[in-house]
């Protein structure tokens, strides 16, 4: 299949678009450009600046005729969780808004040479990058203890001894190239359960995140993007899975000032707090509703948390 015939449709495109408030003349940056839908909406918009970082080169290269069409689109190649140089590099130090869809595209699911679907033949790859370690050098590297913690941290997987082993025996045998052969190691493991979801799931999201350090990213990611916002500017972020949620959620609690207090018997409790510089703009997450689930199934795990610069702090 060309590359012409994927498209990546945007999750929660109207909800993200309402919470960035956009305005003409802001400065805005996309920290995950992909295929450009939420760029393409926000420069529709208005008349305004928009930085796009992707760190998948095929994302930077496909964005060459959107920015052809919008002056205000600047692409920049390169990992969000390093925004805060890459932007004051191009002179950009106050934005209006930040918005990051976390995980990978359409575009990269689909390419079966990508090597992260369980469901097509490829090489095991994995990485967004397209340069750096593979998946494959990991799963016939990494020793057994190492696997499995890798499994059953990033991907949750409660089978992760027993998989890891299966992974040990066979690699004995000979390299694991292709993501169908994992998949089919995993699958003798742990045979498909009564929900449904293909048992290679957990494994193939651990394996990712690893191979592209995507809760670190995350973290230098929300660090920078506040540091970032003018008063009055906004962070949006769309996540997808429970890992990837629970940093968002954390550091939103934190710098909203909504963590618990600690117990007047901690000697912390003592200490006066430091007063809150955002302003939470989603009490829960938001999700998308049954109509976007239906038209699009890969909607039907996102979570969109928001929060908000506040002019002076509370
Ligand atoms: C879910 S897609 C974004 C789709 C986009 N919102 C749209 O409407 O088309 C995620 C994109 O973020 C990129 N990405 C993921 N982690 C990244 C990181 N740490 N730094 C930069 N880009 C990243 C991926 O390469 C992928 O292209």
């Amino acid at each position: 299949m060309s590359e012409a015939t994927f498209s990546h449709v945007p999750v929660m495109l109207s909800e993200v678009i309402g919470l960035l408030a956009l305005r003409d003349g802001g400065r805005y940056l996309d920290g995950t450009f992909g295929g450009g839908g939420y760029a393409e909406a926000i420069l529709r918009a208005g008349s305004c600046t928009l930085w796009a970082i992707d760190r998948d080169p095929d994302a930077i290269a496909r964005g060459a005729s959107l920015a052809a069409r919008y002056p205000g689109l600047h692409l920049i190649h390169g990992q969000f969780g390093n925004m805060l140089e890459l932007l004051v590099e191009r002179g950009a130090t106050e934005l209006d808004g930040v918005v990051l869809d976390l995980g990978v595209s359409s575009f990269q699911l689909d390419q079966v040479e990508r090597g992260f679907s369980f469901r097509s033949d490829g090489p095991l790859d994995m990485r967004m990058e397209r340069s750096g370690t593979t998946a494959a050098y990991l799963v016939n590297t990494l020793p057994e203890r190492e696997l499995a913690d890798t499994l059953f941290q990033l991907g949750e997987e409660r089978a992760s001894r027993r998989i890891a082993r299966a992974i040990v025996r066979a690699r004995a045998l000979g390299p694991i190239r292709t993501t169908a052969q994992l998949a089919e190691i995993i699958r003798g493991t742990l045979p498909f359960d009564r929900s449904g979801i293909d048992p290679a799931t957990r494994s193939f999201q651990a394996l990712r995140i690893r191979v592209n350090d995507e809760l670190g990213e995350i973290e230098r990611g929300l660090v920078q993007a506040s540091a970032l916002l003018a008063p009055g500017g906004r962070l949006v972020v769309v996540s997808f899975h429970s890992l990837e949620d629970r940093l968002v959620k954390r550091f939103m609690t934190d710098a909203t000032g909504h963590a618990p207090a600690p117990s007047r018997h901690d000697p912390r409790g003592l200490a006066a707090r430091e007063a809150p510089r955002f302003r939470l703009l989603t009490a829960r997450p938001l999700r998308p509703g049954a109509a976007e689930i239906a038209a699009n199934p890969r909607s039907r795990s996102a979570r969109l948390r928001a929060l908000e610069r506040l002019a002076v702090p509370s």
